[in-house]
């Protein structure tokens, strides 16, 4: 029995794994996210901070990706990330 250990170990982490993948809800968009936004960090961070980041603040927040992080994003891909975080991630403006 205590030989299967290591395989159902191994399924459970790649099983975590794909789940993380998909955490995220499905839009036109969600390609340009999960290519861009998860390679230095979990895209749990979008989720984690949707219920503060108004659209303006989601696209401030992609900008210091890139320009003080260094995120590898070109307009065209931040755009349609923008886009998609507006529509699935944002919280509704302050007044
Ligand atoms: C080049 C690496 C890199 C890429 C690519 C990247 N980030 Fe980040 N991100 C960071 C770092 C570094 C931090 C701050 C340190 C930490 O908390 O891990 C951070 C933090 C964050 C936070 C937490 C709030 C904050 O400002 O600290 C959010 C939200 C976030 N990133 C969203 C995104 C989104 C959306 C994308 C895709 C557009 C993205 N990140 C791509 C490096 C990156």
């Amino acid at each position: 029995m205590l030989r299967y250990l290591p395989l159902a170990a191994m399924l459970f982490a790649s099983s975590a794994f794909a789940q993380e993948e998909v955490a995220l809800k499905p839009g036109p968009d969600l390609d340009a996210v999960t290519t861009s936004c998860a390679t230095c960090h979990t895209l749990n961070y979008i989720r984690m901070n949707s219920s503060f980041l108004t659209l303006d603040a989601w696209k401030a927040e992609v900008s210091k990706m890139r320009e003080a992080y260094g995120a590898p994003i070109d307009d065209q891909t931040a755009a349609a990330i923008t886009r998609y975080l507006s529509a699935n991630y944002a919280a509704p403006p302050k007044s």
